[in-house]
């Protein structure tokens, strides 16, 4: 088609023609192609998000070029139309919409997610560094652990304005916890709308009050027990995954980045819990943490704070209190952040 159309119009044009289908096209760049960074790939180019750039050290460069080329190949099958680039050469990622970050080591059995901060720190500064050279216009999606320690780092380390940067954890702990009440209900999954706030796993604040199965409250249809056990389940549901596989999830992890990518370059303004900027918001004064969000072209576009009540209030004051531990870790640890 683009032959015939350079026959016709000429070279000058057709290259102009080119380059704004290509630009057209947004730009989803993911750090780490292992298992999350190589899955968000996935769901981005299932979903025809856009271009994809998958980046990794290089040492890895066969794996991320691999991986890239092995997924450009399923386009015609699954019908998306991507260039997908796999490199070590943060230059790549210019341009990029959105910068997902999977950069890291995962967990291993026994290991809790803060046991990997002093590590993901050092790899998420070093990378939070390229983005903001070669990407200073991205919106950055962090999914490495300990979640909340890596947002304020990639925040520290860029500069950037606290609505271009976010944290994916609760789009994943939401799914987990919607999954289990749609298995405990035998309805669908898709019909169970559900929220959480707070931290990651252990620290999430639970909100059966404002979980509901197509309009109907959960607790009209389910126990307290049973929510609670679907609750417990969905916090410890990535220690659950890691004792099974003897690494940490991607799947889920992956599909909620892309999920929160999607909302960003579509700028569907979707209603999303993200690990967002709060400063007066929940009187958290100045961390990000778990809280329901606006996503759109903006960023985090706005916080939506909702009415808890003194039970929830106090397990989200838990919660903010252990995303400042962390925090103070990072900042002891590496005083350049503080
Ligand atoms: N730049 C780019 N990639 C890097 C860098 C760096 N500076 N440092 C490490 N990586 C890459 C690794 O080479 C590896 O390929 O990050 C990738 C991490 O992949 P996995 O080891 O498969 O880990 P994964 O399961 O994907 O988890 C990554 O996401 O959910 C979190 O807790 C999880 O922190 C972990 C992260």
């Amino acid at each position: 088609m683009l032959g015939s159309l350079e026959s016709h119009v000429g070279t000058h044009t057709s290259l102009a023609i080119r380059k704004s289908i290509h630009m057209s096209r947004a730009k989803i760049s993911v750090i780490g192609a292992g298992n999350v960074g190589a899955t968000c790939a996935h769901w981005a180019a299932a979903k025809e998000l856009g271009d994809i750039v998958l980046v990794d050290i290089p040492d890895k460069i066969g794996v991320a070029q691999g991986k890239a080329l092995d997924l450009a190949c399923c386009g015609p099958t699954e019908r998306f139309d991507a260039t997908i680039t796999g490199t070590c050469d943060y230059a790549d990622v210019a341009g990029s919409d959105v910068v997902i970050v999977t950069a890291g080591i995962p967990r291993k059995p026994g290991m809790s997610r803060d046991d990997l901060i002093a590590t993901n720190v050092k790899i998420v500064r070093s990378v939070s560094e390229q983005i903001a050279t070669h990407a200073p216009d991205s919106t950055i999606i962090l999914v490495s652990n300990p979640l909340d320690a890596m947002v304020y780092t990639a925040w520290k380390t860029t500069g950037f304005a606290t609505n271009r940067i976010v944290g994916q954890a609760g789009c994943l702990d939401v799914a987990r916890f919607r999954t289990f009440i749609a298995w405990e209900i035998g309805c669908s999954v898709e019909d169970v709308v559900a929220l959480l706030m707070g931290g990651h796993g252990d620290d999430m604040v639970p909100l059966p009050r404002y979980t509901s199965v197509h309009g109907i409250p959960v607790t009209q249809l389910l126990s307290e027990e049973t929510i609670n056990a679907c609750v417990d389940r969905a916090k410890a549901g990535g220690g659950e995954v890691v004792k099974l596989m003897g690494t940490s999830a991607y799947y889920a992890p992956a599909s909620g980045s892309v999920q929160m990518a999607e909302a960003i370059i579509k700028d569907k303004k979707r209603i999303l819990p993200c690990a967002a900027y709060c400063d007066s918001q929940y009187g958290v004064g100045g961390y990000f943490v778990g809280v329901p969000c606006v996503l759109g072209a903006g960023g985090v576009e706005k916080v939506i704070e909702i009415d808890l009540n003194e039970a929830e209030t106090a397990l989200m004051d838990e919660s903010i209190s252990h995303v400042k531990d962390l925090v103070g870790t990072v900042r002891e640890t590496f005083p350049d952040l503080a």
